[in-house]
């Protein structure tokens, strides 16, 4: 008998969802998105939108018996007593190693990932954040096409999308996206909640911080940091280092405006 495919729910449902849509059909039963726009699709390929924030938070109460809650809140909370860690980091670890463990008392463990694109990196960590507490499972997500280094590092809730490329000794942060045949070459690091367009090629050692966004087709030369939050626009080609906030645009890339501006 073919064994039945883990099941999963998606946070987001728009252009983005329907890249992961096609990533993650093979893999696993998606039982629905949810997304907070009110002019999202009621349907996708099947899938069914189930409604916004507050829909997923009736949904989760109907799916999550009270036992299993209990047992993510004590162990969170009798673990986290008792080291040093940053307080937010380590209780998000604990959520998560708790949820891993009591996999096998949860008879069909849901999984998720958040699918929010380029522009909304925090906004996309936010959500993984609290799809953590109701004790969904994180994923990572990586097209059957993709090229990943056995060494590469690739954190959870990141995408990485069809044909793109991602070297040795390159580290990726948790809730990131590599778009579709985006490369990033040897020993790059990018942070939490990075996006890196369709088609943008990083040189090698290139670091890009938190929620940056690197839109389609840039180039960024060898050992370039790329400022937390910074953009970087569609075929700019970047020879220095960026300014956290900075968007910049062109060849070589100049700074146009700051992000909030
Ligand atoms: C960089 C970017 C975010 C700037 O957007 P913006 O602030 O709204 O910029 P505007 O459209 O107001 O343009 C402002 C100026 O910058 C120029 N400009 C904008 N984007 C540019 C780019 N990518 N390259 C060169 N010049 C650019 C405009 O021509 C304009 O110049 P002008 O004042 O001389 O007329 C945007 O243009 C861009 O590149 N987006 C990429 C989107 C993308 O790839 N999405 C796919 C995601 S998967």
């Amino acid at each position: 008998m073919k064994p039945s495919l883990p099941e999963l729910i998606v946070w987001g449902g728009t252009g983005n969802f329907k890249v992961l849509c096609e990533l993650l059909r093979a893999d696993y039963c998606i039982l629905g998105y949810f997304d907070n726009n009110t002019n999202i699709a009621p349907e996708y390929r099947g899938v069914p939108c189930l409604g916004n924030r507050e829909a997923f938070l009736a949904w989760a109460e109907s799916n999550f018996t009270a036992e299993t809650r209990g047992f993510f809140t004590a162990e969170t909370q009798r673990r986290g007593e008792s080291s040093g860690e940053k307080k937010e980091e380590k209780t998000l670890r604990l959520r998560a190693s708790a949820v891993k463990k009591n996999v096998s008392a949860v008879q069909n463990p849901l999984h998720f990932i958040v699918s929010i694109g380029p522009g909304y990196g925090q906004v996309r960590r936010d959500v993984h954040a609290e799809l953590l507490q109701h004790g969904l499972l994180p994923i990572t997500a990586i097209h059957r096409t993709a090229f990943v280094a056995d060494n590469a590092g690739v954190g959870e809730g990141s995408q990485i999308y069809a044909n793109a490329t991602v070297c040795v000794d390159v580290q990726i942060g948790r809730n990131c996206i590599v778009n579709t045949r985006a490369s990033i070459d040897h020993e790059c690091v990018l942070e939490d909640g990075a996006t890196v367009g369709p088609g943008a090629v990083l040189a090698g050692l290139v670091h890009v911080g938190e929620n940056a966004d690197i839109y389609t087709g840039a180039v960024i030369l060898p050992r370039v940091r790329i400022g937390a939050g910074a953009v970087v626009g569609a075929g700019a080609v970047v020879l220095k280092d960026v300014p956290a906030g900075a968007v910049v645009v062109g060849n070589p890339a100049r700074v146009l405006r700051l992000r909030s501006e």
